[in-house]
This record gives structure tokens, C-alpha cells and sequence, in this order.
């Protein structure tokens, strides 16, 4: 029997068209064409699963994550195919659209303040307390070995396997890091001598401490899902080589070229990846591809203003 949880993955990886670019080409993996329409469905099914084979799930559980949305979106998908309840912890940051997807694929929201992580009030030191008190299963993105797997044994394959093995690099944001972690360690048991780039949004402390092993200055920034004032758990500093740092400006005004030139409906941190792409692709030239990541889309952050006119 053909089941949702299927549709997750084997998204398409697409060259671009109309953007010009110099040097090597440059492939979007479309990872806003997954079921809820990000590429958190991997880890929400890979997490929830795991959980299952494990037998601690038990039928009619409570989910808990703290997301910046789009996990929490992921996991409401899963959790309506198995018929589990959900609650998500969300800081006041992250756009309206997200919340009002949750409330209506029937996930609990509870928005908290933009605290940092040393805080009690950060959302997810305000998840991890809830679970405890409530015994509710936290899926835990930001520390779960199982997210890095998902793309370790998931989109890495799937991308190596797209481009036949001949691939220059590797670019995507990192929020929990799972993504460049997996996709990392993929590449690395396979030999596979690409570059791994952060793409970073400018504000974020990520790009300064892969490259020197010290967070950088804490600052603000708009796009959303991606950067962070600390280092998260599932960054794997030792697999990323390079890190590219990129304006708010620079990552909206690619995302409104992806959008009207390219077709591809994507968020503010695809944006991100294909500035922080293009860079590489001219940097390192030849012929073997650079592949950027297109994590969500647009129908995310319409209330955000983004794309002006
Ligand atoms: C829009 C968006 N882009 C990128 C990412 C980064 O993915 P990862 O958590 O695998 O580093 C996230 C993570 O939440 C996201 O929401």
C-alpha cells in the first residue's frame, strides 16, 4: 500500500536556466518540492520512525520539537499518518505563515520570546523542559544523531547518485546542521573529494567558527531557519571545509530571481545557499558541479514582505 511518508525525498536537482553564472555550473537541489514543502520532512519521518522501531512511541503520543517551523511542519505530516498529537515551540522571529500552517495541519504552537539559548525562555530550552514535565516525546532536531543520518544516508546518496559521482561542491545553510553534517559525511565515506561551504546569513556567529574554531560576533538577521550565537550540536565543524557569509539583501534579492526568473518558489534561505553557490562556482571553475540547496518555499514567508513590489 503506497503510503505519504514515501513522497518524502528523491527531489529533483535542476540547473539553472537564466541566472547568469561564471565558472563551474550550478544545480538547485529542490528540496521546497518535498510533501509538507521542505527538506525537514526527511528528518521529521527519519526521527519519528526511529522512535517507532524503538518502541518508544506509544499510539496516540505527544510530539514535542522546538522549530523554526518548518520541522514542526514535517512532523504534523508524520504525525497525522500515525496518528500522533503535536506540540511545537516557536521563537517570536519566525513568520505568521508558519504558525498558521501548524495550527491548521492541528499542531499546539506556543511561540516564545527571542531569548538566547543561556536562557530558560528559549524555545528550545522551553521544549526540552515541557517534555520532561509532561513525559511528551521530544524529537529533538538539534541533538538527534538521527537527523544527520537522514541526510547522510539520504540526501547525499540521492545527490551523488544525480550527478554520477562527479561532484565540486557541496552548499547549504545550517540551522540544526544536520544537512551539511550528513550530506558531509556522505561525500566523505564515499571519497568524494567536493567542498563542503556553509552558506551563511551576515549577523550569524557559524562562518567565523568554521573557519577559525571561534564563534564570530552575535548579530541580527531576517532569513529565517539558518545562522545562529552558537554552535550547534549537529555541525560537524571537521566535515565542512569553507564558509561564505551573505547579506539579508543579497539572499532576498536571489530568492526574487529564483522566483521570477528560475520559477522555483523558494524561502529567503535558498536565497542564501545559490548567492554563497555562484561565488564557489566562479572561485573554483571546470566542470564538475557545484549543488546548492533550495530548503523551502516562498508560501512560508509571504506575510514577511520579502520580495517588495
Ligand atoms: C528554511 C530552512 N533552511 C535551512 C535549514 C537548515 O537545515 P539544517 O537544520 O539541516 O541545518 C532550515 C532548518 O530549519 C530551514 O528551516
Amino acid at each position: 500500500m503506497p503510503s505519504l511518508l514515501d513522497a518524502v525525498g528523491n527531489t529533483p536537482l535542476l540547473p539553472l536556466r537564466h541566472i547568469p553564472r561564471r565558472g563551474a555550473p550550478v544545480l538547485v537541489k529542490c528540496e521546497h518540492l518535498n510533501p509538507s514543502g521542505s527538506i525537514k520532512d526527511r528528518i521529521a519521518v527519519s526521527i519519528v520512525e526511529d522512535a517507532r522501531a524503538r518502541g518508544v512511541l506509544e499510539p496516540g503520543a505527544t510530539l514535542i520539537e522546538a522549530t523554526a517551523g518548518n520541522t514542526g511542519i514535517g512532523l504534523a505530516l508524520v504525525a497525522a499518518h500515525h496518528g500522533y498529537r503535536l506540540v511545537c515551540v516557536m521563537p517570536q522571529k519566525m513568520s505568521e505563515d508558519k504558525r498558521r500552517t501548524l495550527a491548521a495541519m492541528g499542531a499546539q504552537v506556543i511561540v516564545t520570546d527571542d531569548a538566547p539559548p543561556s536562557d530558560p525562555r528559549n524555545f528550545q530550552n522551553v521544549a526540552r523542559a515541557m517534555a520532561a514535565e509532561r513525559g511528551w516525546f521530544l524529537t529533538d532536531q538539534f541533538e538527534n544523531p538521527v537527523n544527520v543520518a537522514a541526510h547522510e544516508h539520504g540526501t547525499g546518496p540521492e545527490i551523488l547518485q544525480q550527478v554520477d559521482g562527479r561532484l565540486a561542491a557541496f552548499v547549504a545553510g545550517a540551522g540544526t546542521g544536520g544537512t551539511l553534517t550528513g550530506v558531509g559525511r556522505c561525500m566523505a565515506a564515499r571519497g568524494s573529494s567536493a567542498r563542503l561551504v556553509l552558506a551563511d546569513p551576515e549577523g550569524s556567529v557559524l562562518a567565523h567558527w568554521v573557519r577559525t574554531g571561534e564563534l564570530g560576533p552575535d548579530g541580527r538577521y531576517a532569513v529565517e531557519g539558518i545562522g545562529g550565537s552558537v554552535a550547534p550540536t549537529n555541525l560537524d565543524r571537521s566535515v565542512v571545509h569553507e564558509a561564505e557569509t551573505v547579506s539579508d539583501e543579497e539572499s532576498f534579492a536571489m530568492t526574487r530571481r529564483l522566483i521570477r526568473e528560475e520559477g522555483l518558489f523558494v524561502g529567503g534561505s535558498a536565497g542564501t545557499a545559490v548567492v554563497a553557490a555562484l561565488r564557489v562556482a566562479e572561485r573554483i571553475g571546470g566542470d564538475e558541479p557545484v549543488v546548492a540547496v533550495l530548503p523551502d518555499g516562498m508560501d512560508r514567508y509571504l506575510s514577511k514582505g520579502w520580495l517588495g513590489g
